[in-house]
């Protein structure tokens, strides 16, 4: 099981008084850079990536970074060298792996939308597989590839109706979730798999959702398709992988995190039971606690009910806490280590109920209400903690405010990634 040491651990750290990611100051940085700012620190991604790899040696395994959790190139390109492949789900997300690595033999693509355009562009560049979500779309594939003269390989992605016990909007693998094909209508198209020559069988995919804290969903959902596999006499041989998605648990806050090798002790006997390769997907617990959102405090004010602290990051810089109530551990940049996720000082030191909110004008854009937190004053900078994943990827222009920079700390040298947008950014595509 994983600790609170996940968050505060030896890369990102508090020492002599203020946050480090690795060794750097982590205010040296945002005195060049400014605030909102994402830091990212290699170190945590690399030990992540490699932490997976080692729980599934055991199974031949390939790994397909999430893009969607954490998309900027120089992320990408470090995946890439640590031998990852991709799960992408749209042209776009292609179209970044192109410019990183134009490397795109272990790519993914998954989703519920492909539209022709990312159906040709996919073929093109020769994808590993496609995990198609419905009859039509498995249509419209065959199709296309027929007409560019090739074979598309493609998985199914099965919706199992398992229920992840997760966040309602991040369910995916139940009935009632727009997700993936039912059994009976997988059986159907393995029946007609003929009449789409086009097309060759790879692959039974899941994603239940994210993120999963328990890893018994994964051994009902894979049952549910080994269960599957064993009732019929008619798969084909171009089988080769079971893809078991992402959704592998992070820590943000107090929750029980199952290591890898859990998660793997489930999935690695059912896939070596069916005879396949696998592949995961994941995201979440790779990015997620290498990256820290740092905000600066732009006023504090105070009623009979409430302490503010308003911030230049809010719901356009990290939606997560908008979108679903989600936890981050925040704390002053300068300060001493925290005993997150409690919000409690290890030594003796005045605290106060804080609600952290952001700019945007909208009552959702709270980062935290009446969290015990050290007093944070105008100019103080704040760190929002396990923001690496599905922080940047999913900011925003609303109420044009620019997207912040990203920044990647590797020992004791930092280096740009993304640059901050600008204002000029925000309208340079509109017709004056
Ligand atoms: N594969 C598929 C098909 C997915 O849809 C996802 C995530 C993943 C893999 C990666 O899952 P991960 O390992 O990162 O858990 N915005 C939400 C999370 C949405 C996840 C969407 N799909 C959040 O911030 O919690």
């Amino acid at each position: 099981m994983y600790t609170q040491d996940e968050i505060m651990n030896e890369h990102i750290f508090y020492r002599d008084g203020e946050l480090y990611c690795d060794d750097v100051p982590v205010r040296e940085i945002v005195q060049e850079m400014g605030t909102p700012l994402y830091i990212y620190s290699k170190a945590i991604l690399e030990k992540k990536y490699h932490a997976i790899a080692d729980a599934f040696s055991d199974i031949e395994t390939t790994i397909c970074f999430a893009v969607k959790s954490c998309s900027s190139l120089p992320i990408l390109t470090i995946l890439h060298d640590l031998g990852s492949g991709f799960d992408i789900v749209s042209g776009g997300e292609l179209f970044r792996i192109v410019n990183c690595s134009n490397d795109t033999s272990k790519v993914v693509f998954s989703g519920v939308g492909k539209t022709d355009k990312e159906i040709k562009y996919a073929l093109e560049k020769g994808v590993l597989l496609f995990n198609i979500e419905c009859v039509a779309e498995l249509s419209n594939i065959n199709l296309i590839a027929g007409q560019m003269n090739v074979t598309a390989p493609v998985g199914i992605r099965i919706n199992p109706d398992v229920d992840p016990h997760t966040h309602k909007k991040t369910t995916t693998g139940k009935k009632e979730n727009k997700f993936g094909i039912d059994f009976i209508t997988a059986a159907k198209i393995i029946e007609n798999l003929s009449s789409y020559p086009n097309i060759s069988l790879k692959a039974f995919s899941m994603h239940i959702g994210s993120p999963v804290y328990s890893t018994q969903p994964y051994a009902d959902a894979l049952d549910g398709i080994l269960e599957f596999m064993d009732s019929r006499s008619d798969l084909p041989d171009t089988l080769e992988y079971i893809d078991s998605g992402g959704g592998f648990g992070l820590l943000y806050n107090d929750e029980t995190v199952p290591d890898f090798t859990d998660y793997a002790d489930v999935i690695i006997p059912r896939v070596k039971k069916s005879g396949l390769k696998l592949i995961l997907e994941p995201g979440r617990s790779i990015a997620g606690n290498a990256g820290v959102l740092i905000a600066t405090a732009l006023y504090r004010k105070s009623n009979s009910r409430k302490n503010f602290i308003i911030t230049d990051a809010g719901m356009h810089s990290l939606l997560r806490p908008a979108m679903y109530g989600s936890y981050h551990g925040i704390w002053p940049v300068k300060g001493q280590t925290p005993i997150l996720p409690a919000g409690i000082m290890s030594e003796e030191c005045k605290m106060e109920p804080s609600d952290i909110v952001g700019p945007i004008c909208e009552s959702s854009d709270t980062f935290c209400e009446n969290r015990m937190l050290p007093p944070i004053d105008r100019g103080d900078l704040v760190a929002i903690f396990s923001a690496g994943a599905y922080g940047f990827t999913m900011s925003n222009n609303y109420n044009s405010h620019p997207r912040p920079a990203e920044v990647m700390v590797d020992s004791a040298s930092w280096r740009v990634i993304h640059l901050r947008e600008d204002w000029e950014s925000l309208v340079f595509r509109e017709s004056r």
